[in-house]
């Protein structure tokens, strides 16, 4: 990657950060509300945040060197959060972004191959082919209502994104069918915020039976859209079963995976699992990653177009392919200082299972920890004005030069994203697609409000004007 100098000093807009040291009264409030606002100053400033309730420690890690530790070091002192089981668990059930040890390394092996760099050169110009329909789609917008239109850029990015998982996960089999993808997109995101939203009583491990219905109401609604979610996803594997040859993306490669060791295959549970966790996790994150990546665009029109002239040096008008995107630089960089301002994924959280002292505290199982990736990606120490826009932070150079737990839009460690080059592929396609062709202007009617459920969504949508370049 090469140095671009930087274009212009700009500070994207975010929630404003409670004052306070964190009270627990505060921070439920703020929860409820958005919970990206449970971070006070205080996060931003500090290490390390330790809460005791009961006889359970409640840690916030800011800091690359604990998060190195949890995720890396001492990673088997710890195992997914139960909150995030309770969060993820109703809609992905025992797939492989929710299981540990042996179950979940053999469906990390089953889904490798599918994820490796021939596999994924060969998935481009599907890439392709969904950021082309997109463009169509603003062109014909752009065209009907005569030069600049508004259009809501976070539902286009659903759209694009969902019709790549799509198709290489299912090869296109489940379009035309009756329950539609406006239908599954709906379903996900009344999931997202109801059974999926974070809620403290979780984080203090209340009891199931110990009613959500007041923190989270709709939460009846999102158990039926898991259901339609769940009964899709069965219907794609009987169908896929009932075929002569289970096919070669990725729900195939899954179906034919088999364990080295025991020769078994996945059981038809892990099959439908892994595949909800494959629709849910594999477009949704890089959507908002690319909606918070044009929401700043649309504030900088000076890099916008610099964007366009590095896609025109590098493809001309060609279509992108696998072949361009190493050189499309500046995209990547745009996109990853995006990742850093607005996370897709805020916070990873650990529940401890074996003793281990952090910071000098002491952890023992059932206490839980929590690398707070939204604060630590913007913190007053780690980061030169971390709060302001510069790609040239993802400079080759730059990012040799930084620890490297102290980014972690994707995680890291043996837990490590699946789907990183995945999603940065598709976004570089997406992105270079749209910087060639429209100019991206914010509307100042619409404030913009990041909101945390499971990923960081832009509230009410993401509005922008587009022309054409
Ligand atoms: C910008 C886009 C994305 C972001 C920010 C993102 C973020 C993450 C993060 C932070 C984790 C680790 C969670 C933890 O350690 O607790 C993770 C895991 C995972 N991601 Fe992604 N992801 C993205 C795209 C994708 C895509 C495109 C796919 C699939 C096609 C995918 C599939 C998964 C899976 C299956 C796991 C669990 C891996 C395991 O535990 O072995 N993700 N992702």
């Amino acid at each position: 990657m090469s140095a671009h100098p930087t274009v212009q000093e700009f500070t994207p807009p975010t929630v404003a950060r409670r004052q306070d040291g964190g009270g627990l009264f505060a921070a439920y409030a703020a929860t409820l509300k958005n919970p990206i606002e449970m971070w006070s100053e205080y996060f931003f400033h500090n290490r390390t945040f330790t809460m005791k309730a009961g006889k359970r420690t409640f840690m916030q890690v800011m800091d690359p060197v604990y998060a190195k530790q949890i995720l890396l070091t001492d990673a088997d002192c710890f195992k997914k959060s139960y909150i995030q089981d309770r969060l993820l668990k109703p809609a992905v059930g025992e797939g492989l972004l929710t299981t540990e040890g042996a179950v979940w390394r053999r469906q990390r092996r089953a889904a490798a191959p599918a994820f490796r760099h021939e596999a994924l050169t060969g998935m481009v110009p599907v890439m392709e082919t969904s950021a082309r329909e997109t463009a169509e789609r603003i062109n014909q917008a752009v065209r009907d209502t005569n030069q600049t239109c508004r259009i809501d850029i976070h539902e286009e990015m659903i759209k694009a994104t969902y019709d790549i998982i799509e198709a290489t996960l299912l090869s296109g089999d489940s379009r035309d069918q009756a329950y539609s993808q406006t239908q599954l997109a709906d379903d996900i995101t009344r999931y997202l915020q109801t059974v999926g939203k974070f809620n403290l009583l979780d984080l203090l491990d209340a009891p199931d039976w110990v009613p959500r219905i007041l923190a989270n109401p709709g939460i009846n609604e999102g158990k039926k859209a898991i259901a339609r979610i769940r009964a899709f996803a069965a219907e794609q594997i009987k169908n896929r079963q009932q075929q002569d040859h289970p096919g070669d993306d990725l729900l195939g490669m899954m179906i034919s995976a088999t364990d080295p060791e025991t020769g078994d295959s996945l059981t038809d549970q892990q099959l439908l699992d892994n595949l909800i966790t494959f629709i849910a996790a594999g477009h949704e994150t890089t959507a908002v990653a690319l909606s918070w990546t044009i929401s700043i665009l649309s504030q900088m029109p000076e890099l916008q177009s610099r964007l366009a002239e590095e896609v025109r040096s590098i493809a001309g008008h060609e279509p992108i392919n696998a072949e361009h995107l190493p050189a499309l630089d500046l995209h990547e960089q745009v996109i990853m200082e995006a990742m850093r301002l607005y996370p897709p994924v805020c916070i990873i959280p650990r529940s401890v299972i074996a003793p281990v002292t952090i910071a000098g505290n002491q952890l023992e199982p059932g206490d839980h920890v929590a690398i707070a990736v939204y604060p630590m990606q913007r913190h007053a120490f780690l980061w030169d004005r971390p709060n302001t826009f510069d790609p040239d932070r993802f400079t080759e150079d730059k990012i040799k030069a930084r620890d490297r737990f102290v980014y972690l839009p994707f995680g890291a460690g043996p837990r490590i994203c699946i789907g990183l080059k995945f999603a940065m592929m598709e976004a570089v396609t997406i992105l270079a697609t749209l910087t060639r062709q429209f100019r991206f202007e914010r509307d100042e009617s619409h404030e913009i409000v990041p909101q945390m459920n499971v990923t960081l969504r832009p509230k009410g949508g993401m509005p922008v004007f587009v022309s054409q370049r």
